[in-house]
């Protein structure tokens, strides 16, 4: 379950959260209303399913911001806590 170990470095990263995978569930909260881990279930953000290591903005049939769309490479828990920190960025 590589989407746990993102989590729980997510929510190690969120001074208000507890460093396990429990933690890192309830983090998730916040994005379920957005995201699914489902593959291929798109709501109003991607399938979060296999994100950590999947190329950015790769999801097929999802219409990713073009700011999105312009970065390359893949998602690792660094670059995924830096944008969420700060998507402008
Ligand atoms: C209000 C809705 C919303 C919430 C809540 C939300 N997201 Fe998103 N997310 C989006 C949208 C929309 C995009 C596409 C952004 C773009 O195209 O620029 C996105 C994109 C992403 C991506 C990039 C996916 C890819 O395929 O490149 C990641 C990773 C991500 N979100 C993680 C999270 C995480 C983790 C949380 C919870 C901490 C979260 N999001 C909460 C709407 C949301």
């Amino acid at each position: 379950m590589r989407m746990l170990a993102t989590l729980a470095a997510l929510a190690a990263a969120a001074p208000a959260a507890a460093q396990d995978a429990k933690a890192g569930e309830k983090a998730f909260v916040q994005c379920k209303a957005c995201h699914s881990v489902v593959a291929g279930q798109n709501r109003i953000g991607p399938s979060l399913a296999g994100v950590a290591g999947r190329r950015i903005a790769s999801v097929p049939g999802f219409n990713y911001s073009a700011a999105l769309k312009k970065r390359t490479g893949t998602w690792t828990d660094a670059n995924m806590n830096a944008w969420l920190t700060r998507p402008s960025a």
